[in-house]
């Protein structure tokens, strides 16, 4: 019976619209091209398409197109570290079409100067442009909670302000080509296990000030085009079908009014998807979902269980983004971007990526290139990027062997043979090129050639790799600690060194953060030079023989151990092999704010990186002791050293904590200086506004600056406090009032909301959150 309704309804409908000419998108509005659509048209409209021309070569799904209605398809491709496209085309096998491999988006957290990272949205959003695609799926920013999240080296830190200014910058950058850009995955989206099921339940503070605060940022100072909502539920729903989220917060609190799509084949209701403010489900056509979502909104239509007005309202947003692309200006792309010119602007990025973690005794730079020795299989692979729809396909990639021949230093020959050799055994056992060396074993290499080659260079230089992906998390053993194999390599290369006075040098070619405490003390020098892109092996090789100074921060801390990071008790969720929850226990103590507030010491803190030059803080000034609205803070950075160098300077604010517990410092502004020559200085500026002062009071839903002492702290890492200062504020403000939503499903305990001092002790609740509790947790 609800089939012949179904049908009937069908028939009218396009009886009644066969008879009328159509309006097209050119000729009319919006509005009236809506009004012309038969309801399967809008349905078709609102689930995301794969097939036009194009996409065979570019492009992981496009929106509906119409020749009646005169719409364009468009072309959305992935992803965060340049243009995911093929390189081959059909009848074209001659020619290559490459994009560039920039550095990923933690390398490029790690330069902290948000006009670099302007730039490299500028490139990339030129290659979106010029290969004919309308979208890049980026930038992805979601927060580094845990070390083992396979897509960390997709998303940028683990603070929310410094992902949220990267991901505004790069924004910025990509649509300055007339672009649009998709801030993804729109919510706590931070794991791989069970992505598209898993239930992510966090508290209304940890939410608010974590994990939305970084997208607000973005959202907010950088307008993108569209946003990717994630896969996973958050707090009972999933975040494609969670009206709160795509809705109250997205559109009517921050003000976003671009079109929202879902992740790939995300969620399991799309009228629920249509309610809840998610425009268009993409991948859609000619997947398998599309076959039910298809007859699911037709008949959610027809029984009026789903408002046509809903419809209506999300194929606006649809058609408004539609009439912004290139596609529908109809650019004739030249299928020519300047690669070489984007080449060098992916070397300047990966230059000040990179974090020199040790340099004992200046062992770096090498400032006369010499006879070195290449150990480990990375440094012949070197990896420019992760893998999964971050992977980005480009023409060559400038290995640190090919990166240190180029400027001089001369590879010796034993090393080199015995690493050839073990690639080439790799490929002839059928590996796939790209990654087979990168995911075999580290072969164990012999300690007699080892000292050999120690008598016959001048230093030893031994890379550590990692390659993770989207789909799945890594592993504590063998991946976030060393393998026994690379131990052994990394013991033995020391000894033979270190017995002839000979300094060993550790490259870091990883996605992440691995293990460092307890081989750190070991090499003379660590340099972190992350998966930098396809011009990493370059970059390396000016940062070791100084014509570059190292410049990048850690976007991220780096523990002394995996049990010491806050979520490793609750990481992946419950169960661990398949999880249904994912408790982020920890609430807003992630990252430095646990390890400072709770004295944990780490390997290498937040904020830290070190120069080849020495700076000097000084003049620390506050345009006012109490707090009028808006304080202006200036630091004067002297260069102190002898080479030229820039230095980034980082801002943390210690809130008073009377009426909630706070963490004990959090990054409220961060610059980075130019090029500083020996004896110059630079003033920084820093603005502190009333949001800068707040945290989030989840009892009356509102970012709430507590009365009391604010002290400023100028940080050359978090835990390298310069300069201090401090102002007050006389006053308790209540600085934005918010909804009430997103409240955790199932109970949760969450350091933010106890005065449990360490985790996993069972203390009771304090005064200030038995009423948040009372008020907010909806079990
Ligand atoms: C990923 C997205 C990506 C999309 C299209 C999904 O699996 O999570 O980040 O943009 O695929 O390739």
């Amino acid at each position: 019976m609800k089939r012949i309704a179904l049908a009937a309804f069908l028939f009218v409908t396009l009886v009644l619209s066969a008879a009328e000419p159509a309006p097209t998108l050119r000729r009319n509005t919006v509005d009236e091209v809506i009004a012309a659509m038969t309801p399967e048209e809008k349905v078709l409209m609102v689930i995301g398409n794969k097939n036009n021309d194009r996409r065979r070569y570019i492009g992981e799904g496009s929106t509906w197109y119409c020749a009646r209605l005169g719409l364009m398809p468009t072309v959305m491709c992935d992803g965060p570290a340049g243009v995911r496209m093929k390189p081959f085309r059909d009848g074209d096998s001659t020619k290559a079409y490459y994009s560039t491999a920039f550095p990923t988006a933690t390398a490029l957290a790690a330069t902290w100067n948000t006009e670099l990272v302007e730039t490299v949205g500028d490139a990339m959003g030129n290659e979106t442009l010029e290969y004919g695609a309308d979208v890049l799926l980026a930038p992805a920013m979601n927060i580094q909670r845990d070390p083992l999240c396979g897509r960390n080296f997709e998303y940028y830190s683990e603070d929310p302000l410094l992902s949220g200014k990267m991901g505004a910058a790069m924004v910025r950058g990509i649509q300055s080509q007339g672009v649009g850009t998709s801030v993804k995955h729109f919510a706590a989206n931070n794991q791989e296990s069970n992505r598209k099921g898993v239930n992510a339940v966090i508290s209304q503070r940890a939410l608010r000030e974590i994990y939305l605060r970084g997208f607000e940022i973005a959202i907010r100072e950088a307008a993108p085009w569209t946003v990717m909502s994630s896969y996973n539920r958050l707090n009972g729903v999933y975040a494609s079908q969670n009206r709160d989220l795509l809705t109250t917060v997205l559109r009517d609190e921050w003000g976003f009014d671009g079109m929202v799509m879902t992740d790939w084949f995300a969620g399991d209701d799309g009228v629920a998807q249509m309610k809840a403010g998610n425009d268009i489900i993409m991948g859609g056509f000619p997947h398998g979902h599309y076959k039910y979502h298809q007859p699911e909104i037709l008949s959610a239509l027809s029984d009026k269980t789903l408002d046509e007005e809903v419809l209506d309202r999300n194929i606006r947003r649809i058609l408004g983004f539609v009439k912004k692309t290139p596609s529908y200006r109809e650019y004739a792309c030249s299928l020519k971007p300047d690669l070489a010119r984007h080449a060098q602007v992916a070397q300047r990025a990966a230059d000040e990526a990179m974090v020199l973690l040790k340099n004992d005794r200046n062992t770096l730079p090498v400032r006369k290139p010499n006879r070195v020795a290449l150990f480990g299989k990375t440094s012949y692979d070197f990896i420019a990027g992760g893998t999964g729809s971050g992977e980005v396909h480009y023409g060559h990639a400038v290995s640190l062997k090919e990166g240190l021949s180029n400027v001089g230093f001369r590879i010796s020959s034993a090393a080199d043979r015995f690493y050839t050799r073990f690639v080439d055994s790799v490929f002839a056992a059928g590996g796939h090129k790209k990654y087979a060396v990168t995911r075999s074993q580290e072969p164990r290499i012999d300690k007699a050639l080892v000292e050999a080659e120690a008598k016959v260079t001048d230093m030893g230089v031994v890379t550590l790799g990692r390659l993770s992906g989207e789909g799945v998390d890594r592993k504590e053993e063998g991946y976030f600690t060393l393998t026994d194999n690379e131990k052994e390599l990394l013991g033995a290369v020391c000894s033979a060194y270190h017995a002839l006075g000979k300094k060993v040098v550790v490259v870091l070619n990883i996605g992440g953060v691995i293990e460092t405490a307890s081989w750190k003390e070991l090499p003379d020098a660590i340099l972190l030079s992350w998966q930098t892109g396809q011009q990493g092996g370059a970059a390396v090789a000016e940062l070791l023989r100084g014509t570059v100074n190292p410049s990048g921060k850690l976007p991220v801390s780096y523990p002394v151990s995996y049990a010491d990071v806050p979520s490793s008790k609750s990481f992946p969720g419950i169960p661990a092999d398949l999880p249904v929850n994912s408790y982020y226990n920890e609430g807003v103590y992630i990252g430095y704010r646990y390890y400072t507030t709770y004295d944990v010491p780490v390997s290498y803190p937040f904020g830290y990186g070190l120069s080849y030059t020495r700076f000097e803080y000084s003049d620390l000034t506050l345009s006012s002791d109490s707090f009028p609205g808006r304080i202006d803070v200036s630091v004067k950075i002297s260069n102190t050293g002898k080479v030229a160098g820039k230095e980034v300077v980082q801002l943390y604010l210690t809130a008073p904590a009377v009426l909630q517990d706070k963490p004990e410092r959090e990054l409220k502004g961060f610059a980075k200086t130019r090029l500083l020559a020996p004896g110059e200085s630079q003033v920084l500026t820093f603005t502190l506004d009333p949001r800068s002062l707040c945290s989030f009071r989840s009892g009356i839903s509102s970012w709430v600056a507590e009365a009391g002492r604010y002290e400023v702290k100028i940080g050359a890492s978090s835990q390298d406090i310069r300069q201090r200062a401090s102002f007050t504020l006389g006053k308790e403000l209540v600085v934005e009032k918010l909804h009430d939503v997103l409240a955790p499903n199932v109970p949760i305990k969450d350091m933010g909301t106890t005065s449990a001092k360490v985790l996993g002790t069972d203390q009771p609740f304090d005064h200030y959150h038995e009423l948040d509790y009372k008020f907010n947790w909806h079990w």
